[in-house]
């Protein structure tokens, strides 16, 4: 039998996914441009959506843009007056990143910080508190960004991580970055400073809800 888990994905996919012409070419580019196909589902994307109107997010921390598919989802989440900060570590994926910004639209929203997250994330802090932190990045840095979240989040603001179930990978850890991510989603429960679940869509993502 096959997973069911894939048809229901399929029917979230269905009622509540729409990508236009820009989101499709988006998807698409990483594997135009060499680089690593590990972008978040299109549902991924709506659920981004849903999460950030559900709090009425005006200010978003992307850690780990790529080519920019999730950012354009939260982007386009966000009023005309919000702001979008994406951090990306490699110029290559930050130059395709840019032209897709510009091909969806939202160049206006978002400001493409290059870089380490090590030397940017700190300066930043300065812009925040932040009402919104999306976490894609290296998983090993994952308990520090999520550190850095709790200390920038506004009461209330949520932080997003994904691949909260590496694929299977937090049952059985195979290498450092599955034993990273149960390290995350542990220290995520645990937080006196959060309210956390995860949420079981696509390759799952862990959610943190700032307390007072
Ligand atoms: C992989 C998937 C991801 O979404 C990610 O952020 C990193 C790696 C993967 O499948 O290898
Ligand atoms: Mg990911």
């Amino acid at each position: 039998m096959t997973d069911p888990r894939e048809a229901f994905e399929q029917y979230i996919a269905e009622l509540f996914t729409e990508e236009d012409e820009a989101l499709k070419t988006i998807y698409a580019s990483p594997e135009k441009h060499d680089m690593p196909m590990i972008s978040i589902r299109p549902y991924e994307g709506s659920l981004l959506q849903w999460l950030i109107r559900l709090i009425g997010a005006k200010t978003i921390v992307e850690i780990g843009t790529l080519a920019g598919y999730s950012t354009v989802w939260m982007a386009r989440a966000l009023p005309q007056d919000g702001k979008l900060y994406a951090v990306e570590k490699s110029s290559k994926h930050a130059a395709v990143a840019r032209e897709n910004f510009s091909l969806a639209g939202v160049s206006n929203r978002v400001e493409l910080l290059e870089g380490s997250s090590r030397d940017l994330l700190p300066k930043l802090a300065q812009k925040g508190p932040f009402d919104f932190v999306f976490i894609d990045a290296d998983k090993t840095s994952y308990p520090y960004y999520l550190e850095w979240a709790v200390d920038n989040l506004r009461t209330g603001g949520l932080v997003v991580a994904h691949n909260a179930y590496r694929h299977g990978g937090i049952i059985n850890p195979q290498n450092d970055d599955d034993r990273a991510m149960d390290t995350f989603n542990r220290a995520l429960a645990a937080h006196p400073k959060l309210d956390s679940m995860i949420i079981p869509l696509g390759d799952a993502m862990a959610v943190g809800v700032r307390r007072a």
